[in-house]
This record gives C-alpha cells, structure tokens and sequence, in this order.
C-alpha cells in the first residue's frame, strides 16, 4: 500500500493527516502553538512554532510507519500570514496573521495611491485588513529597518515547506490572497508593487499548487527510510474545497470554522464580483473560487460558551436546540463579534442580539447564535446567486456538521439540499490530495475526489421552516444598517 500526507497548518494547531491509496485515513496528529496578541487587534505567531510543531508531528505521525511507501507530502495553510525573510532566508519578525486588524490605515492607502477599480482589476480583490499587502506597508511605514532588510516574503505554510525542503515558492491559490498578484494573469503585478516601492524580487516564484519542488530533507530525522517528494499545496479554503470535491461549475461549499466561508467554484477568471466577495485562484488547475467570508462563525458560538457557559462541553451547550422553535422565538443575533468581511466589510461593526424577551432561556440565546451565523453564511450565498451563479445543493464541512439540527437549520435558512460527507476532513485532506495527485497516483483531481470522497448524509430543507426563515432573514438584514452608527459611536469606549 502507498500512502501520501496531508499537513493542514491552522491557526490555532497544524492537523497531519496519513492517507493512503483508498483515500482512508490511517493516522491523524495534531500539535498546537499559541497566538501572540500583544495589542489589541494584533494577532500573530511565531514561525519557529509552526516548524518545531510539524517537525514533533511528522515523527509520531509515521512512527508505525516508517518502512511503508510515504511518496508524497502537501500541504493546506492559513492563508494571508506574512513572514518576512532576510538574505540568508531567517525570518525577521513574527508573522502577522490573516486575523489581524491593525492595517486599516494601509487599506485606505492601497485606495488613495491605486484607486479602488485598479486594485480589483489586477487583483479581483478588495483592499480588507487581513491581506497580505497591508501588512507589508505596515511593517514598511513602522518598522522601515526591517522592510529594508526583507529579500523575500511568504505565506506560513510557504514558509514551513521551504524548511522541509529548503526550496522558497509560492502557489497561485495562496499568492492570490496577497493582493501583489494579477490574479487573471497568474503573475506577481508589478504595478502594484512599483506603486508602494516594493522591490518584485520580495515576491516568490510561484507554482501550481500539485506541483513538485523538492524532497524532504533529512528524512532520516523524521524516522522514515526513504525521502517523500514534496508538492508546493495551497490556501485552506481552496483545499477545503478540493477536500470536499467542489471540483467543477456548479459545486458550492459551506464550511465553518473558526470563520465560516461560503465558496463557490468558478471556470472563468474574467467573472466580475466588484470586490463583494473573494475571488481567488483555486489550488486545482486552471480554475478559480468566488468566497465569502464570516469573520467570527464557529467563533461566535464559542465566544457564547465561554462566556455563559465555560464549564460545559459543545454537546451539552447545543443539547435542547431542538425544542426551540425556528427562529428562537422572535430572538436574533448578528454574529459580527470582531467585525465582518462579506457582506460588509466593516471592521467596527460588532455583535447584536434583538428581541430579547423575559420568556427566552438560554437555549434560545444558543440557537439565536447559529441561526445569526447561518444567516451571515446565507448573505454570501445570495450575493454569488445575484451574479449568477445557480446553488441547488451545498457540501457542508467542519463544526456546522457535528450537529444534525444545524445541519438541518443550514439547509431550511439556505433552502437547498446539504450534503455531509462521510469522512469530512477538508483542508487536510484537500492537501493530501494534491500529493496524490502531484504523485501521478490519478489522471486528474476529479478521479482522486471520487476515488478518496464519500457522501454521507444529504439533509434536505423542511419547507415551512425555509418560509419562515426567509421572513426573519429579511428582518436580520437591517440590523447591520440599524447598528452601524451605534456601533461607531460605542467603539471610543472599546
Ligand atoms: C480567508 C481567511 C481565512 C483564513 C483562515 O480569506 O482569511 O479563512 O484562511 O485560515
């Protein structure tokens, strides 16, 4: 039997995964490393822990395996990090993560210097707090010693790679959420760079994401006998979405984590979104994705647990969601605890609970929280079927799925069919998949998906709830519009 490996470097742990030739996960790790939030609004880590962490992981991970065909590793990132190296490639700073907001000014910048129709034409993107371009122009405007020493920058899971195999490249999926590239072209814009003085050398040489560029080092060190080839792997939302088979027009993606996404695949790079959603590469060839994004899903719940609930297990917390009526009893929630991306990109926006009632227990307040979420999921998926595109049955992955009634509550608030898969492990998986692909173990990412991919469970929308839903979505929509100034005024006291 041959096997392939799967690294998914999250944001809070990096997931290895062991699959082999049927798709079947033989073995799992996960090792986690610490965010270092030494200001309000600043996220970051630091690059040694990624490797350390991978490094610890890779040995447990094949530890029974040492003497078995491992041909092939790829890898899944947390996408928009930047890592900045010096000319002998050691890194200069700690990496400043996708959830960091202190860029805001740099965002207002890239619009004053470029103009807002510039910017989307070359990058397809807006101009949010999270990218990467905005944290170069930070570090170039407060900390202009180190920009000058930077020969290059990478994304995290670049970075790990490159210490895996001492290659520096990029893939098109990740570069995609720099803003630095022309993401029609596949190419780093010089223009853009010229217009902030950035050298185009800082840029990578970018790649395909099943492309082969290098072997592991030392895999003696990591117990195994022979040097897995190692392929260059992309962003995690497109190897969630390679990992959950939207591989062709038509195939859409809900997936909550920490931030929730909704993703839709896309054959054409001339589609025009004006900047409401993310377009990007995809880690699959020659095509690209259309995303939106909730900056706080899973966490919203989170937060609700830690809060009121910190001694109780997910299970517990969401137990008798089932006894309350769909729409919790005339109870809403908007899920913006740290901002929002899609559809507003708003980083002052912040979090609301309407129609609070002395008759509402705290499992109302539970399910209010995932209706909210699900709602700021639905936006998205409205936003891609006004440009178009036709959604009649979404894939759903991560924390939405392990629970059937929100399983159910996303296919009533959507009004479509919602597919489970029976081993949901996206990014990883997704990264996985590309080493097997990259390996030449199938013709194309399609024969891998349905050789590796399984459906489990399709739920499909309860009617009277969708007519329900439908009715409150249209009420949720104006609490953003009814909250804005509210919530401008409140953040002088934050
Ligand atoms: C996407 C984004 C997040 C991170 C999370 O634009 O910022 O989904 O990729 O890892």
């Amino acid at each position: 039997m041959k096997y392939v490996i799967g690294i998914d470097l999250g944001t809070s742990a990096v997931k290895l995964l062991l699959v082999n030739q049927n798709g079947e996960i033989k073995h799992e790790v996960s090792k986690s490393y610490p965010l270092i939030q030494e200001r309000n609004g600043y996220s970051e880590q630091n690059p040694e822990e990624w490797v350390a962490q991978t490094a610890d992981g890779l040995k447990e991970l094949v530890r029974d395996f040492r003497d078995e065909a491992i041909e092939g590793i790829s890898f899944s990132g947390q996408m928009h990090g930047l890592v900045l190296l010096d000319e002998s490639n050691d890194v200069l700073r700690p990496a400043i993560l996708w959830n960091d907001t202190r860029t805001t000014s740099q965002c207002r910048r890239i619009y004053e210097t470029l103009g807002e129709d510039k910017l989307l034409e070359i990058t397809k993107n807006p101009a949010l707090e999270g990218f990467t371009l905005p944290k170069l122009l930070w570090v170039q405007e407060n900390e202009p010693e180190i920009l000058k020493q930077a020969k290059t920058f990478l994304l995290p899971k670049d970075y790990l790679r490159y210490r895996l195999t001492g290659e520096l490249h990029m893939d098109y999926s990740d570069a995609a959420g720099t803003l630095l590239l022309d993401v029609g072209k596949k190419e780093w814009s010089k223009e853009i760079c010229e217009a902030f003085h950035l050298p185009v050398s800082i840029c990578p040489p970018l790649v395909p994401s099943y492309e082969k560029v290098g072997s592991l080092i030392e895999a003696e060190t990591f117990g195994l006998s022979q040097a897995p080839g190692v392929f260059a792997g992309g962003a995690d939302n497109a190897c969630g979405a390679i990992g959950s088979g939207i591989l062709e027009e038509g195939k859409t993606l809900c997936s909550i984590g920490t931030s929730g996404v909704v993703l839709a695949y896309e054959q054409d790079s001339d589609k025009d979104f004006n900047g409401k959603v993310h377009y990007f590469n995809h880690a699959a060839p020659d095509a690209f994705y259309a995303m939106g994004v909730t900056l706080a899903a899973g966490y919203s719940l989170n937060w609700f647990k830690e809060v009121f609930a910190e001694n109780e297990s997910f299970d517990e917390l969401v137990h008798d969601i089932a006894s309350v009526p769909a729409g919790s009893n005339g109870l809403l929630f908007t899920p913006y605890i740290v901002g929002e991306r899609t559809p507003y990109a708003d980083a002052a926006i912040r979090a609301s609970f309407i129609g609070m009632d002395s008759s509402h227990e705290r499992k109302h307040f539970v399910r209010a929280v995932m209706e909210g979420i699900t709602f700021s999921l639905y936006e998205s998926i409205n936003i891609l079927r006004e440009s178009g595109k036709s959604i009649d049955t979404i894939v759903s992955t991560g924390g939405g799925t392990k629970n059937k009634d929100w399983l159910q509550m996303q296919a009533d608030v959507f009004g479509v069919e919602v597919v489970k898969l029976s081993s949901e492990q996206g990014p990883g998986m997704g990264a996985a998949m590309l080493a097997a692909y990259g390996s030449g173990w199938f013709h194309s990412l399609e024969d891998c998906a349905d050789q590796f991919l399984k459906i489990g469970e399709t739920v499909k929308p309860i009617e009277d709830n969708v007519k329900k839903y439908r009715e409150l979505f249209s009420i949720y929509q104006e609490i953003y519009h009814q909250t804005k100034s509210l919530n401008r005024q409140l953040s002088a006291y934050r």
